[in-house]
């Protein structure tokens, strides 16, 4: 293995989860990533609710050598996610989240709205993963027609509210510019923090 993933409870879409079930594999960003980098002798890849420079910044001083981002890409012009889906990751209601297995059949993190709300009520029955995402999928063709954002499945992390990114070349060309001024001496902290570090409770 050359890296690892490391994707906390905040992200948007399916839980990445193999030794665990995704329901017992929901630890936050902040708190995943540091104890990974103790215990991993690989570069750590941070995903997760990372919406900006400053969750980017944080990662790295938490021990990640990168970061991924997902949800706020798909506010930009250039994402394949619909219009609809595009403009409810730009107003407020992105800023209420939830998981569910509702869209697909498997653990997935989306906007809250109605669709949401009423295949996670107690005693809905969900099909299996994929069989639950064809049918959600029919439901959506037919919502996104008549303009019905409440019944499009919303896919979105916990910081979908930060996403400002239009452009998508405008939007990395000033984060890598905004992380590069004050990141050298935080990857350089964080690297000898690594190098020194006495082990912790995870190693022994
Ligand atoms: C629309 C969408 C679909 C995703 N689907 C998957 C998936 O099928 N499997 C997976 O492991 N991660 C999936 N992810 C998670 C991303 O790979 C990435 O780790 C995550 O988006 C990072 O967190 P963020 O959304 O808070 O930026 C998905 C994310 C989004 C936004």
């Amino acid at each position: 293995m050359d890296a690892m993933v490391a994707s906390g409870f905040e992200a948007g879409g399916h839980r990445g989860s193999f030794l665990r079930s995704a329901e017992d594999s929901l630890t936050g960003t902040l708190s995943l990533i540091p104890q990974i980098v103790d215990i991993v002798d690989v570069p750590v890849i941070a995903a997760g609710g990372i919406g900006d420079a400053r969750g980017v910044i944080a990662a790295l001083a938490l021990g990640a050598e990168a970061v991924q981002m997902g949800t706020l890409f798909l506010a930009c012009e250039e994402s394949g996610a619909s219009l609809l889906h595009r403009q409810a990751l730009r107003g407020k209601k992105a800023g209420h989240t939830a998981l569910t297995k509702g869209f697909t059949g498997r653990l997935a993190r989306g906007i809250y709205n109605r669709l949401l709300e009423e295949l996670n009520q107690k005693g809905t029955a969900i099909l299996p993963y994929p069989l639950q995402r064809r049918l959600v999928r029919n439901l959506a063709i037919a919502a996104e027609a008549a303009g019905r954002s409440d019944l499009v499945p919303m896919w979105a992390g916990q910081s979908a509210n930060l996403s400002t990114c239009t452009d998508v070349s405008a939007f990395l060309t000033s984060l890598v510019q905004e992380v590069s001024e004050v990141a050298g001496p935080i990857i350089q902290w964080s690297a000898a923090r690594r190098e020194n570090q006495i082990p912790g409770k995870a190693n022994s």
